[in-house]
């Protein structure tokens, strides 16, 4: 994913009229968010200025968190383990089904997941005993459960609200609080329900509440909830790149969140992992050396030299004010998330342990039924999944699993016997298989193409296309070799 910066034109500011896109200074800073009323002394001082907007590459969708590496990839896969705890968890609650919720409006659905994994990652940050974490993610999964109280055309709604549709969108806290008065749930989680839209100044919503009032757990899913809202797609907005989010959120920095929670948000991401490529406004490429904890958005950056003979340069844009960063480009060395299903644990650890040192996640089901069921949950970037298994073949997985999600990479590990199987699957849309015993150099070659895919900059479509091209040619490798044996 690529974003950079396009100029503004002066002329669209009009005094006493609101922002209509965050816009940012020339050295990257934001200057008013949207929605921000431009009073004629605001809008005069803009004037002065050259503003710049953001222009986001988002023909490709994708799971911001992991794309940008924006976590350690042991952190987050914790987050992602304890919000999978917590689900099941709520399993055992009658009267909760979030699936309900997930039918009412997927974006929340998947918005809530998120802000779980989110939340715990800054809970984490604050030494919270887990029993803490726990009720965070509890909180965090339910927080906008009220919602399921508001229809969808007004959830999905991609113009202005009108006044009484903002108050309806306001009730689902309380809504939310309400409903969990009748499940059996600690008083914290509830709290975070009832309390994550209000803010540090009191300017919240529904009590009105200020400071220290408001329950930490809920400013810390507070502050997740904003976060993960403006790196997400909605349909009245593009995304905004996690970058610029955290320069909007210390913007409200002892005005809707306390300096201290925003410093811990600050400390939980890392905005810039090293190696990362990035242009900057003078037109230089650079890679991202190291990153202060405190200063997320100003890294220090190696500038790569326009000649051999010149020396390389490094700048430390947290003084080096001259600088900003235009363009970020997050390539290569991403980590996969990788679900491995095989009924036979032992094959399915020894591949697992194969692929663990390139430094990918693996999660394995010895269940194909269970890995179908976590799927969503996961949502991982490939399936490897074994072909001859009980109650469910490999071939109807991969075909379960593109009914949930029509891009999913689904590679096929088989025996010789199988081949028919093998056909069927490539033209069902699998990735590819590969043959047992597994030849490791060829599993990796395979992660190599997942990677190269997964950064690629070309709209979905075309990768699309590409997929449909190699599956072409892979099915006629596959009649060739079919018809030798
Ligand atoms: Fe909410």
């Amino acid at each position: 994913m690529k974003y950079s910066f396009i100029s503004y034109g002066s002329s669209n500011i009009t005094p006493g009229a609101t922002a209509d896109y965050d816009l940012f200074t020339r050295d990257g800073r934001v200057a008013v968010t949207k929605g921000e009323p431009l009073s004629p002394s605001i809008a005069g001082l803009l004037r002065s200025h050259s503003l710049f907007r953001l222009c986001a590459d988002l023909s490709v969708q994708t799971d911001v968190y992991r794309n940008t590496r924006l976590f350690a990839s042991a952190d987050y896969l914790a987050a992602e383990l304890a919000v999978e705890e917590a689900l099941h968890s709520l399993e055992r609650h009658e009267g909760i089904d979030l699936l309900v919720l997930q039918r009412h409006d997927p974006y929340t659905f998947r918005h809530s997941l998120n802000v779980g994994r989110l939340s715990y990652l800054i809970g984490k940050y604050f030494s919270l005993p887990d029993s803490a974490l726990e009720q965070i993610v509890l909180g965090a999964l339910l927080h906008d459960i009220g919602k399921l109280t508001i229809p969808t055309d007004l959830l999905k709604k991609s113009g202005r609200l009108l006044p009484e549709e903002y108050a309806l969108i306001k009730t689902h806290p309380i809504n939310g609080f309400f409903k969990l008065q009748e499940v059996d749930l600690p008083a914290e989680v509830t709290r975070i329900v009832q309390q994550h839209h209000e803010r540090w100044n009191g300017q919240g919503y529904p009590l009105g509440l200020q400071g220290e009032q408001i329950h930490p757990y809920a400013q810390i899913v507070g502050i997740a909830d904003v976060f993960d809202a403006l790196t997400s797609a909605r349909s009245y907005r593009p995304a905004i790149p996690p970058y610029h989010a955290l320069e909007i959120i210390i913007k409200l920095r002892d005005r809707d969140f306390s300096a201290n929670i925003v410093s811990h948000l600050l400390g939980a991401v890392t905005l810039y992992p090293p190696n990362c490529l990035i242009h900057l406004n003078t037109g230089e490429l650079g890679k991202v050396v190291s990153c202060d904890k405190q200063f997320p958005t100003r890294p220090r950056v190696l500038v790569k030299p326009e000649s051999q003979s010149d020396k390389p340069l490094v700048l430390d844009l947290q003084h080096d004010t001259e600088h900003f960063i235009q363009v970020i480009e997050y390539t290569g060395e991403r980590s996969l998330k990788i679900l491995i299903v095989d009924d036979e644990e032992e094959c399915a650890n020894a591949l697992a342990d194969a692929i663990a040192p390139a430094g990918h996640q693996c999660r394995i089901f010895c269940s194909p039924a269970q890995a179908l069921n976590q799927y969503n949950v996961i949502w991982p970037d490939l399936v490897i999944t074994d072909v001859r298994m009980p109650q469910l073949d490999g071939l109807t997985l991969l075909k379960k699993i593109r009914d949930i999600d029509i891009n999913a990479r689904v590679v096929l590990n088989t025996g010789y016997g199988d081949m028919i199987t093998v056909i069927e699957a490539i033209n069902a849309g699998a990735y590819g298989f590969f043959l047992k015993p597994v030849e490791i150099p060829e599993v990796m070659k395979l992660l190599q193409k997942a990677q190269a895919d997964l950064d690629s900059l070309h709209s979905r479509q075309i990768i699309k296309e590409a997929l449909l091209d190699e599956n072409k040619q892979l099915k006629q490798q596959l009649d060739q070799l079919t018809a030798a044996m």
